[in-house]
């Protein structure tokens, strides 16, 4: 089979709420055609475009290859669609698979009835092509195949990351509740943030956003340390993909325009993210001390901080966090003057607990969880919730 490599439609789903943030980063890694949508973005490039997005999305969670869009009305059309796709050109019989199947306003009973119709002529089509069929492994598959149904149409795509994106192959070591990677990265560049803007996270856990921030300020492709299932792909090109490995290599900065500051209340916290940091060979980014945000001396010229603070939904009591906001408003207050905080929480609760006024509401999702992201501008006097 001739593949057309040139002009390819690809889809990346993200964290809702960052699928502009993530167009731009697309737009910059040389996608055309770019479409946000909900919970994702399409867009149109080359294979090139499929391996810069993976080597370098920091939102992206996945970079899906279009192979087939058709009309369907029933189970049968969904069977004769994923069919008429030569799949052994696509990829070879050994590679153990996974169906995958999300729908929107889709008509048929049961999807996973669809999926099993589409695991099936995958198979049936292996068998009349050479013979045989490849083996299905939902835990670890070689290949995986989404289809995306909406109220007319389904869609096919060949999942060129394997594991999702936001797994860096870099942290080690998880604290409790860790936001996703992509959702901090994304973050990082919804609030504006540059290198050369301090940065602090005073409830820095197992380090996420100083792991993101210290990647971004020194160019470190965000995947630079894991594998992609493209690699087992038959339109993979080993040449072509060292080439594009080299050119994001060696735009890797070695020195970091403005500190980067990490704190935790949490000896443990502060040791998961001084490991995820050393297995990252980032160590000499980040300044990290243990210390309780209430007594936290902020590090000067004041810049952004931005942190994940606990929440009662899944950390501690909620009469706990109820009694630590108003002290952590007051020490906002007290000592952070001229900084900008942004905190993600899945507790709309904040601002009244807090008593500040945020200047934005930004919604968010952390996997499943609803969070917003609160922005309040520290200035001394006048910014009191009654
Ligand atoms: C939701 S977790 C942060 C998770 C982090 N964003 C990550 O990705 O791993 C909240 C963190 O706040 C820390 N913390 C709670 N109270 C604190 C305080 N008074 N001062 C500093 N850190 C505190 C906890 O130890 C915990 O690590």
């Amino acid at each position: 089979m001739n593949f057309d490599l040139h002009h390819v439609r690809l889809f990346s789903p993200c964290p809702r709420g960052l699928e502009r943030a993530l167009a731009e980063e697309l737009a910059a890694l040389g996608a055309k055609e770019i479409a946000p949508l909900e919970g994702g973005v399409a867009y149109g490039g080359d294979r090139a475009v499929c391996y810069r997005v993976n080597l370098s999305s920091r939102i992206a969670s996945r970079v899906l290859w279009q192979i087939a869009e058709v009309a369907y009305r029933d189970e049968q059309d969904v069977y004769e669609a994923a069919y008429d796709v030569p799949w052994h050109a696509w990829f070879a019989l050994q590679c153990k698979i996974r169906v995958n199947v999300a729908a929107t306003r889709c008509p048929l009973k049961s999807l996973d009835y669809v999926t099993l119709r589409i695991k099936d002529a995958i198979c049936d089509r292996f068998r009349a092509e050479q013979g045989e069929r490849p083996d299905v492994d939902t835990r670890a598959p070689d290949v995986r195949i989404h289809a995306f149904l909406d109220a007319r149409r389904l869609t096919l795509y060949l999942d060129t990351s394997g594991e999702p994106l936001f797994k860096r192959g870099l942290r080690t070591v998880t604290g409790e509740a860790p936001v996703r990677e992509n959702l901090a990265a994304g973050i990082l560049r919804l609030i504006g943030w540059t290198p050369d803007v301090p940065l602090l996270d005073p409830m820095c856990g197992s380090g996420t956003f100083l792991l993101e921030a210290a990647q971004i300020a020194l160019n470190v492709p965000a995947g630079l340390r894991r594998s992609f299932a493209f690699e087992k792909l038959a339109f993979h090109d080993r040449g072509a993909w060292q080439r594009v490995r080299r050119e994001a290599e060696s735009r890797i900065r070695r020195t970091l325009p403005a500190p980067i500051h990490g704190a935790d209340v949490d000896a443990a916290a502060v040791r998961a993210a001084a490991a995820n940091l050393r297995s990252a060979g980032l160590s000499a980014a980040v300044r990290l001390t243990q210390a309780d945000v209430l007594e936290l001396a902020p590090p000067q010229p004041p810049g952004l901080l931005v942190t994940n603070p606990p929440y009662a939904m899944r950390l501690g009591e909620r009469d706990a966090l109820a009694a630590f906001y108003p002290r952590l408003g007051d020490a906002l207050k007290a000592r952070f003057a001229g900084w900008t905080a942004y905190l993600l929480t899945a507790d709309l609760r904040l601002p009244q607990l807090i008593r500040l006024t945020p200047s934005r509401r930004i919604p968010l999702f952390n996997g499943a969880l609803e969070c917003r992201l609160f922005e309040f501008r520290i200035v001394k006097g006048k910014m009191r919730k009654k």
